[in-house]
């Protein structure tokens, strides 16, 4: 891909010390993060990192291979079937694939207890992670210049996406209110994120199986999840295993059950890629038509808190509102679910707000994952406040669908100067810029590669659609 040369706007972090700093080379740029895709690639699946995360993932698997696809566009589609060989026998797409057995990471393949059900080759975690994969698959599609082949990948991954969507409405919407439920902070995709932390402090009887995590041995501990909340994580596979992960049993008995924001605004962008793709192979759309309408109907009777002008999750086994101020409330604008007059309300009360997400005497870079104005935010403990390259991918083109330009273009600066300067690491923080996580992350390394192309390329990666008519 031959990148355009960086305007100043991308590799000046304006009016902050950065602007002395020696200007970056997107050539540079893209020969790095291609290098460490290259290192972090076992020729099967790309490892998230080599260390901290030794095995696939599924959302990270989606955005490495959003960014590759601009790479090794045969190398991006192999990633995608590989992680769709890691589907179970009812539809479900683990959030872990374990092809390679144990590693020195904890949870091993054998603490899920997983094979009795699952049908696949090699074991797996029991949770799924939010669809971003439907959105991938689109994305390699649609700008393929071998549409062909595209064609070809589409009608070969449709069947299997289709099945994991249906089966994410039979087991996390039996009822049929519109919007998934998860069961586990895992299956958000942001783990220890404070908006979970009612839910997880009301759990009763907490009772981990033994375990020994060994996330600290690779990350520092500061910048992990606390005590409590790993035994909470734990607790719950426990009883999950001790239900043979039956769906219906999880559903009605998961003492943990909250219909999340992020989760449900990447399913939602990911059904309307899937209807794109159907029509595309002409395959019938209304069953996912049916899953749309009701999820934009439900999202924005239930997730939209009024008086705070904020999309919130709600824990469902209490009632409660997941009461926090965080960067996934920007999701929506992602799945073109938001009302534009919402939006606006979000970007101009939230996403401008100095002492919150934008700019100002808290924060130098964007997007913090938790505002820095909330009391529970911590600027470098994993989900709890860090800059996640991830999050600002899917918020800027959000706010770029609604025409949120400026504010778009904000955020792909920071993005960009943010792994300049710290390199491909797991997270930032927002306050100087610095690395936090895992080292040599590869879904760092896919985006900022992507969000360079779009700049090469002339035009914004395809997607995300526009709002929904009406905003329907
Ligand atoms: C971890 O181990 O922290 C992972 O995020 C779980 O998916």
């Amino acid at each position: 891909m031959p990148p355009k040369p960086m305007s100043d706007s991308d590799m000046r972090h304006d009016d902050s010390p950065e602007q002395g700093a020696s200007p970056v080379d997107p050539a540079t740029l893209i020969r790095d993060a291609h290098d460490l895709l290259r290192r972090n690639d076992t020729g099967r699946f790309v490892k998230p990192s080599l260390g901290q995360y030794p095995h696939q993932w599924n959302w990270d698997a989606a955005f490495i291979a959003i960014g590759l696809r601009h790479l090794e566009r045969a190398r991006a589609r192999d990633e995608v079937r590989h992680l769709l060989k890691g589907q179970w026998a009812d539809g479900m797409l683990p959030h872990i694939l374990y092809p390679d057995g144990p590693s020195d990471y904890f949870p091993d393949p054998a603490f899920w207890r997983t094979d009795g059900r699952s049908g696949t080759p090699f074991a797996t975690s029991g949770l799924t992670q939010p669809p971003v994969l439907t959105t991938a698959v689109r994305m390699l599609v649609d700008d393929d210049p071998d549409q062909d082949a595209a064609r070809a990948f589409a009608a070969e991954t449709f069947p299997a996406l289709l099945r994991w969507h249906r089966w994410l409405h039979a087991a996390r919407d039996p009822h049929g209110t519109g919007l998934l439920a998860i069961v586990h902070p895992w299956e958000s995709g942001n783990d220890n994120a404070p908006r979970f932390r009612a839910a997880l402090d009301a759990l009763e009887g907490v009772a981990p199986p033994a375990y020994r995590r060994r996330d600290q041995a690779h990350v520092q501990r500061d910048e992990r999840p606390v005590a409590g909340e790993y035994d909470r994580f734990m607790h719950l596979i426990g009883l999950y295993r001790g239900w043979d992960w039956d769906p219906g049993a999880l559903y009605e008995r998961a003492p943990f059950l909250v219909q999340d924001v992020a989760f449900n605004a990447l399913a939602h962008r990911a059904e309307r890629d899937l209807r794109a793709l159907a029509v595309a192979l002409g395959h019938p759309t209304g069953e996912i038509d049916a899953w749309l309408d009701a999820g934009h109907s439900a999202f924005e009777e239930r997730l939209w808190d009024a008086p705070g002008g904020l999309y919130l999750g709600r824990d469902l086994r209490s009632g409660a509102w997941l009461r926090e101020n965080d960067v996934t409330t920007f999701l929506p604008l992602f799945a073109g679910v938001a009302a534009p007059g919402r939006a606006q309300r979000l970007v101009e009360t939230h996403l401008r707000d100095p002492s919150a997400y934008a700019r100002g005497t808290k924060i130098r870079f964007g997007l913090p994952s938790v505002a820095a104005s909330s009391p529970r935010f911590e600027p470098r403990r994993y989900w709890c406040g860090p800059v996640w390259a991830n999050m600002n991918w899917l918020v800027l083109q959000g706010l770029r669908s609604y025409g949120f330009d400026a504010d778009a273009d904000a955020v792909r600066r920071d993005t960009i100067a943010l792994a300049a300067r710290s390199g491909f690491v797991e997270y930032f923080d927002a306050r100087d810029g610095s690395a936090c996580g895992s080292r040599g992350f590869s879904w760092s390394a896919a985006l900022v590669v992507d969000l360079l192309a779009e700049a090469s390329e002339g035009a914004p990666a395809p997607g995300p659609p526009p709002p929904d008519p009406g905003s329907r």
